[in-house]
């Protein structure tokens, strides 16, 4: 029996899962990223914990098809190199090469968000939908493609980084981790909205927030529940832009569902229905028939799931 290896490589954390050839989850086992260590640090996680599960399962190596990675950053998905990794701080890392080395199977090397995405279409939101937009909200904005129930990766693998879609106005417009002006990033990730809220602050805009030592985005979330004003209009202001976006992949793409995960999601329906009114206020009634927009299911699971269907699929 063959088994298909999983790897989801974040910032904090090496997630690794094995599954069937059903891609049912079988075994998970995580381990620390050490981002901080550099480079050949990462690298040698992500070998060790794939090896790792392996041994800790009933399994043997030998029935190991391939091993599949989603990683964070601009990619060239085909050679498997991480082009530029923001969140890991690593350039020009080639993946693939390395670990094909290490481990002696074959290893396919994604984007993060786009192994997710390919998890929630397969298994998770988005089953039996065969043409779905995902976005996950956390560090980052990530985004994934799926048409025809495949990952559209571009012509070099860039495609899905929705991201770093240039939608916020120039005279409103930060620099994103990536360089450039405008990012969605900037304003609908867990970090756009600690900045907003942390801005709001020194500004001395009368908030609850102003009295919370650490903010976190589940702290905006909750204040803008509770009625604070300055928070509501931060996360009204993340939901409008992410909103905005998803009118925009509508008339591209006309994707039957939006499926929405990362940490930034459990607000739930809070943020959801903010989202839904502005993606109906920009697209046309025929554009939207039929389209969802919901919550991703697989939880921390979807990107192993889709990093080992990269294996199962290929
Ligand atoms: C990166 C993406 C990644 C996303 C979520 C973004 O900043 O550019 O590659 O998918 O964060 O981790
Ligand atoms: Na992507
Ligand atoms: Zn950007």
């Amino acid at each position: 029996e063959k088994i298909y290896v999983g790897v989801d490589v974040g910032g904090t954390a090496i997630k690794v899962g094995i599954c069937n050839v059903e891609g049912e989850l079988l075994h998970t086992y995580e381990g620390p990223t050490e981002t901080s260590k550099g480079t050949d640090t990462i690298l040698h996680n992500i070998a060790q914990y794939a090896r790792n599960i392996v041994t800790e399962s009933p399994f043997e190596w030998e029935q190991v098809a391939g091993v599949g990675v989603g990683i964070a950053g601009f990619l060239d998905i085909p050679n498997g190199i991480v082009k530029f990794s923001g969140n890991l701080k690593i350039e020009n890392v080639h993946l693939k090469e390395y670990l094909e080395k290490e481990l002696q199977v074959k290893v396919l090397v994604n984007n993060d968000a786009n192994v997710a995405a390919l998890g929630e279409a397969w298994a998770g939101a988005g089953k039996g939908i065969d043409n779905c937009v995902c976005y996950t909200l956390g560090t980052g904005v990530g985004g994934g493609i799926i048409i025809g129930g495949k990952i559209v990766e571009g012509f070099a693998g860039m495609a899905g980084e929705l991201g770093h879609i240039a939608i916020v106005p120039d005279l409103e417009a930060i620099q994103c981790g990536c360089g450039k002006m405008g990012c969605l990033e900037s304003v609908s990730s867990a970090t756009g909205i600690i900045r907003m809220a942390k801005d709001a602050v020194e500004r001395g805009d009368r908030t609850v927030l102003s009295t919370v030592e650490d903010i976190m985005a589940k702290d905006v979330i909750d204040a803008a529940k509770a009625g604070d004003e300055v928070a509501s209009r931060i996360v009204s202001r993340a939901a409008y832009y992410l909103g905005k976006s998803m009118a925009l992949m509508a008339v591209v793409l006309n994707p039957e569902c939006f499926i929405i995960g990362g940490g930034v999601s459990k607000a739930g329906d809070f943020l959801f229905d903010q989202i839904r009114e502005v993606f109906q206020k920009y697209t046309q009634k025929e554009a939207q028939e039929g389209v969802k927009i919901v919550a991703a299911t697989l939880g921390n699971n979807a990107g192993v799931v889709g990093a080992a269907g990269l294996i199962l699929r290929s």
